[in-house]
């Protein structure tokens, strides 16, 4: 897997985004978890329905599903990640009463959410900006994120999914939820 950026809908290149078109597909590729709970680790991840043309990123930690396969079509200047099956973009759903935002692929290329992946293919976000500091500061490097994680969520459903931990600081509010890298 390449460091290429995945890209997620983006509302404001979302114009460009489209003319451009995401028409180069990648080679396919499983998203596996890491964790020190040896339930979780090496379990592959699941597209999951989580509500009308709407699939989540669940965890199957009995192991009776194969992984879904992922790809993501890349344009000349982004890629992104899409569900094959279906070709669904992804973006990620948050509640400002949480500070737990769940990844979700749907139908539509007008917005989306980037996710990155680095040389040893862990997934991350970047972090370009510093606010836990008066004054707050652009940084100088990229910072690479972790925050994912495998909760107990109610979208629709009660299910195991990889959830993103808002903010660089704190702990994940949903008690459930446990620290992996994907
Ligand atoms: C990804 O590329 C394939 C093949 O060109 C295309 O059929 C599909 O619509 C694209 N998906 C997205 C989300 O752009
Ligand atoms: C490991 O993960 C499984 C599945 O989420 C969970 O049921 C179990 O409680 C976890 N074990 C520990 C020690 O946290
Ligand atoms: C996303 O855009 C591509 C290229 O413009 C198009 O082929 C595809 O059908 C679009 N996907 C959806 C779900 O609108």
């Amino acid at each position: 897997m390449k460091s290429a950026i995945l890209t997620l809908l983006a509302s404001a290149g979302g114009a460009l985004v489209n003319a451009q078109g995401y028409l180069i597909p990648s080679n396919p590729f499983r998203l596996v978890l890491r964790s020190i709970n040896g339930t979780l680790d090496g379990t592959e991840l699941n597209a999951c329905h989580q509500g009308a043309a709407t699939e989540g990123v669940c965890v199957d930690t009995e192991r009776i599903y194969s992984g879904s396969t992922f790809f993501h079509n890349t344009s000349i200047y982004h890629s992104k990640p899409s569900n094959p099956d279906a070709s669904l973009t992804p973006g990620i759903l948050y509640s400002m009463a949480s500070n737990m935002a769940n990844p979700l692929f749907s139908p539509g290329n007008s917005s989306y959410d980037a996710v990155y992946f680095d040389e040893g293919e862990a997934m991350y976000l970047p972090r370009y900006y510093d606010d836990t500091r008066t004054p707050p500061v652009y940084l100088t490097a990229v910072v690479r994120v972790e925050n994912w994680c495998v909760c107990l969520t109610k979208i629709n459903y009660l299910r195991e999914t990889v959830v993103w931990k808002i903010r660089v600081r704190g702990v994940p509010q949903n008690p459930t939820c446990q620290k992996v890298r994907v």
